[in-house]
């Protein structure tokens, strides 16, 4: 380990914490004794079969889901049912989903503003220019007043991504962002990402883009059934898997 990956795991720097999560679906037992501490600057890269818990552990970080035992912390707040700490940790987590969700309705400027101007009470023009600035950053200002329908999948979750920014997130959560992209829209919001972690964004990502999982992140956790089964830097993780499951996995879509 570097120096400075050394320094980012320093406890001070902590910015979500999980400490024995356990989550069920009815009888299922769908997340099991998970552990996890990201410092601020991370990029880690989620991966696992389908199926394994991956959306279940990224939307329990800011209680999409809930959990039923142990402890999730996140910007020093803990999770419970208690609505006000909910809010506040949403206001810090920005999360990017497969299917963009964007307003249909709303132009991609009027998208990017609702939240700054509702939630955080911006006024409206602080809140387009904060919208126009991000929008400019993943290259998509020249749509700002057009419908979400008139755009192309990948224009689309790079407005979900400046969205997202228009909050001023400190932690940013994808689930597998770019898996109903066309192939050749891939590219257009994996470099949007790149950018984000080159900035120092803390990043949680699901996806198989191993590409991507070498180029920016710091670690890679590898799913199944629920539980954490291998972690490392990713040069490691590729080259030297330790677990059969994670080689099966490896071999399945590499
Ligand atoms: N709301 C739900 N109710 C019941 N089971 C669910 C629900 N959401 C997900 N599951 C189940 O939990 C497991 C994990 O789902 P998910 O976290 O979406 O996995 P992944 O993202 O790794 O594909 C799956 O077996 C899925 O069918
Ligand atoms: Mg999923």
């Amino acid at each position: 380990m570097t120096a400075t990956q050394g320094k980012q795991d320093t406890s001070n720097d902590v910015m979500v914490e999980l400490r024995n999560v356990n989550k069920w679906y009815g009888d299922f037992h769908v997340l099991k004794n998970i552990n996890l501490q990201v410092s601020k600057g991370e990029r880690i890269i989620i991966c696992g079969p389908s199926g394994c818990g991956k959306s279940t552990l990224i939307r329990c970080m800011n209680r999409l889901e809930e959990h039923q035992k142990g402890d999730i912390i996140v910007s020093g707040v803990t999770l419970d049912d208690d609505l006000k700490r909910i809010d506040r940790v949403r206001r810090d987590i920005g999360m990017v989903f497969q299917q963009f969700n964007l307003f249909p309705h709303l132009t991609v400027m009027e998208n990017c503003c609702l939240a700054p101007i509702w939630v955080q009470k911006k006024p409206r023009r602080d809140a387009e220019a904060i919208a126009m600035k991000y929008l400019e950053r993943v290259q998509i200002a020249d749509q700002a007043s057009k419908f979400p329908g008139q755009l192309s999948g990948g224009q689309q979750q790079r407005v979900a991504i400046a969205r997202s920014l228009c909050m001023n997130p400190s932690i940013m959560l994808f689930d597998e962002p770019t898996s109903a992209l066309d192939p050749e829209m891939i590219k257009e919001v994996l470099d949007v990402m790149v950018d984000l972690a080159r900035e120092g964004m803390t990043m949680l990502c699901v996806t198989h883009e191993m590409g991507f999982a070498k180029t920016v992140a710091n670690r890679v956790l590898f799913m199944d059934a629920g539980e954490i089964i291998e972690e490392n830097e990713p040069n490691e993780f590729f080259d030297n898997p330790q677990s059969d499951r994670t080689k099966l996995f490896l071999s399945q879509i590499l």
